[in-house]
């Protein structure tokens, strides 16, 4: 495992072996069976080209009126449970104390991108956002605490955990795009992304 320092991102290269990685899989595709993925729409009222669903007491949701948390799927039924070994990584590397209300999960297909953006929905800016990469290789650009300005990109590899607290939690950040099929960690392809916040 190497670990190095992007702009206060505390980017944690190769933190989850393969047999790790393998495992949350199968957690996540238990997840996504109880709780679908699904394309939010951006306030333009397009859908955004990466899918997601979330684990946890919330889930992030966004339509036309803008961003927010849910207690409730958009099919109506309750988020499944953030899996226990996404918890064990947040308590290994966020906190002990406190465990995450939500656990995004962003499912990257082919051609998908992230526009730059902060993590700005959540009420206590103290906590960090907890970032897991598994599959596909993702091109992940970070910015400034104001939009625009110079930016360094990195590219995030299957396994890689990305702490975002202190003065980076407002740093605006982005996925450019992914090497689709690079990893074979997901037969079919693709890059999945789960954040965990403390959201209330
Ligand atoms: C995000 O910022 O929500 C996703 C980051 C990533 O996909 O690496
Ligand atoms: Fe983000």
């Amino acid at each position: 495992m190497a670990e190095i320092d992007i702009r206060g991102f505390r980017i944690l290269q190769g933190y989850l072996e393969g047999a790790a990685q393998e495992s949350l899989v199968q957690d996540l595709r238990q997840v996504i069976l109880a709780a679908p993925l699904f394309s939010p729409l951006t306030p333009y009222g397009k859908p955004m080209s990466v899918r997601m669903t979330s684990a946890g007491r919330y889930g992030w949701y966004a339509d036309r009126r803008g961003y927010c948390y849910r207690p409730r799927h958009p099919q109506g039924g309750p988020w499944p449970p953030i899996p226990e070994a996404i918890l064990q990584i947040w308590r290994a590397l966020v906190s002990a104390e406190r465990d995450p209300d939500c656990c995004l999960i962003n499912f990257y297909g082919e051609g998908a991108r992230m526009g730059m953006h902060q993590d700005r929905d959540e009420a206590d800016f103290t906590w960090p956002v907890l970032s897991v990469s598994l599959g596909d290789e993702g091109l992940f650009r970070i910015g400034n605490e104001t939009r625009g300005g110079k930016t360094e990109s990195i590219w995030l590899n299957s396994g890689d955990v990305v702490v975002m607290g202190g003065a980076a939690r407002l740093t605006y950040h982005g996925v450019d795009r992914i090497r689709f099929g690079s990893s074979r960690l997901l037969p079919k392809g693709g890059r999945i992304n789960l954040t965990c916040r403390v959201v209330d």
